[in-house]
């Protein structure tokens, strides 16, 4: 089976085992853990904050983050197949009391004319406005760093708090050549996933002012997501800032690479992610020929290359693909 249904899937590698294994432990929450605390002093200041904060899923960080930012009845602003709109249970509502509001934005983006088009008292302080980048709904796409400053002005002008759920900064960063900290500095608050295109078997950060990092130690308890010896996933997590950022450019060629073979606009390939039109069975079909993929957002498979993904799966998968979906490959050499 040719595995592409999402970079979750990774297994860590003998290396990262070997970093647990031998990463050097106290207790987490009476901020004893040196592991964890050099991976929160490495996050805030590869991020551009004062400081960060060490959580077990990306859903967990998001959600401290909504409620250490916010007031109840405040809007969540976003676009409309953002992550916390769509996939975290209604979990800004649940925690954190947050009126949700999606709007339809190009490649996931939400706009200065989107802010300025909605009532002051609606989205005001108290509110919130979440950017996600890489955008995972859209298929991984880049937010422009001048585009995304645009949208943060427009946010404090108004006076409404900005998250960043950079899940994916990492493939943003890599894909767009420049320093994660360009576009996580200009948000309030930001999120960082290590179980993803990284390799880790879990972990995920969330950074902002000390002050913000005090409110959101509180959600972490109140979630019970308050950790003991944790350092031996936050040597993951620094074995994965050490030896796996950069090789994702490897995954974002790997995924052009499939792109073009099965005849999908190269153009949107940013990151690590490939949408494939789904004719409606499109995840059996491939799974009968021995592909795995899921959904991308309704009509829309998504194929993912992450580190357990090899040049020979791409070949494969190039062959694979148009011959269950009855689409054309395109022709000419495999070139790598
Ligand atoms: C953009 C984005 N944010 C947050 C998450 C949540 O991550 P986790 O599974 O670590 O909770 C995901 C998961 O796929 C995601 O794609």
């Amino acid at each position: 089976m040719i595995d592409l249904r999402s970079d979750t899937l990774t297994k860590p590698s003998p290396e990262m085992l070997a970093a647990m294994a031998s990463a050097d432990v106290g207790d987490e929450q009476y901020l004893e853990d040196p592991t964890v605390n050099e991976l929160q002093r490495r996050m805030a200041e590869l991020l551009g904050h004062e400081a960060a904060l060490f959580l077990p899923t990306a859903t967990m960080a998001n959600q401290a983050a909504l409620r250490a930012q916010t007031k109840p009845g405040g809007m969540l602003l976003a676009e409309e197949r953002t992550h916390v709109l769509v996939y975290e249970w209604g979990g800004p509502a649940i925690h954190s009391g947050l009126v949700m509001k999606g709007v339809k934005g190009e490649a996931g983006r939400v706009t200065p004319e989107h802010i300025a088009s909605e009532d002051r008292y609606e989205l005001g302080p108290g509110g919130i406005i979440v950017l996600e980048n890489s955008h995972r709904s859209s298929g991984g796409r880049i937010w422009p760093l001048d585009e995304f400053r645009a949208t943060v002005d427009a946010a404090h002008e108004r006076g409404v708090i900005v998250h960043l759920d950079g899940a994916r900064l990492f493939n943003a960063a890599v894909g767009a050549g420049i320093a994660p900290t360009e576009w996580s500095r200009l948000a309030d608050s930001v999120t960082i996933c290590f179980s993803k295109g990284l390799g880790c078997p879990l972990g995920a950060v969330v950074a902002g002012s000390a002050a913000f990092i005090e409110r959101a130690w509180e959600t972490k308890n109140l979630l019970g997501g308050a950790m003991r010896q944790s350092g031996v996933l936050a040597a993951a997590a620094l074995y994965a800032l050490d030896h796996n950022v950069e090789r994702l450019a490897a995954d974002h060629e790997r995924a052009r690479r499939l792109a073009a073979g099965i005849g999908v606009d190269v153009g949107v390939v940013e990151t690590n992610f490939v949408a494939i039109d789904d004719p409606g069975d499109g995840v059996p079909r491939l799974a009968d020929r021995g592909v795995l993929v899921s959904d991308l957002r309704p009509g829309v498979l998504r194929a993912m290359t992450h580190l357990d993904v090899t040049d020979d799966d791409i070949d494969q998968a190039i062959e694979l693909i148009p011959e269950a979906l009855g689409t054309t490959r395109t022709a000419g050499p495999r070139a790598r």
